[in-house]
């Protein structure tokens, strides 16, 4: 994968910077260029970083000019030192925030610590149901009649940090994981990029252990009106 150097403009001091970490295909990662890519957008995404060499995110990222990298996780021999070397590499580019777009990695204590208060995920379930893994199956299993995805604050409880944001989905009656995820991962393109934008903006933030909107606790997840995913 080739790196290409990152744009600059004069307003670079004003614009937070984003870098994007990924697993696989992208889709939130191509949102979120998109979003950026918009003049008054307050932040640039700076890189993107995948685990997989093989991650088609990262072709997004090159065809909107963003340099890359690949730290693969299978030349590790343990957690520990493969989230050094990501730190490490984050630290470069000297990030205000850190978003993980589809990174299908478990982060050590150490690393989420480092970043507490910028690093920020999306998770496709109502949380705190069905952290972890196969949450659509897991919903359509239970009989939900209400299925997500939710954008919160990583802390070192795995899905478990302050919950910012949640948009919902109706669970359909034919729905298969595939149908119900496809709906759900729509909602998180429009969601993800406004949530960036809030935090870039400085009115999104994390407390002591609970979400702050424009320096208040917030005194409930954030929900957007339907219209805004039409
Ligand atoms: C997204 O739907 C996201 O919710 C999920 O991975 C998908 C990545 O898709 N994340 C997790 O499951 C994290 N536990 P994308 O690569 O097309 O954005």
């Amino acid at each position: 994968m080739t790196s290409q150097a990152t744009p600059s403009s004069s307003d670079d001091a004003l614009e937070a910077r984003i870098v994007v970490l990924i697993s696989g295909a992208g889709s939130n990662l191509q949102a979120l260029i998109e979003a950026t890519a918009s003049s008054d957008f307050p932040g640039r995404i700076v890189a993107v970083g995948s685990n997989r060499p093989e991650a088609t995110g990262l072709e997004r990222a090159d065809q909107a000019g963003i340099e890359t990298f690949v730290l693969d996780h299978t030349g590790y021999s343990d957690r520990q030192s493969f989230d050094v070397d990501l730190l490490r590499k984050l630290e470069g580019y000297n990030p205000d925030l850190v978003i993980l777009a589809g990174f299908m990695r478990i982060l050590t204590p150490d690393f989420v610590r480092y970043f507490r208060g910028k690093l920020i995920n999306v998770h496709p379930s109502l949380l705190p149901r069905y952290q972890g893994l196969k949450t659509h199956q897991r919903a359509l299993d239970a009989g939900d009649s209400v299925h997500g995805a939710s954008i919160h604050f990583v802390t070192e409880e795995l899905d478990g940090g302050p919950v910012i944001a949640q948009a919902e989905v109706p669970v359909l009656e034919n729905d298969t994981a595939d149908t119900l995820g496809a709906r759900v991962q729509a909602r998180e393109h429009v969601l993800y990029p406004i949530i960036a934008r809030w935090f870039c903006e400085g009115r999104i933030a994390l407390g002591n252990d609970e979400v702050l909107f424009d320096g208040s606790p917030m005194p409930a997840i954030l929900t957007l009106p339907a219209d805004v995913y039409q």
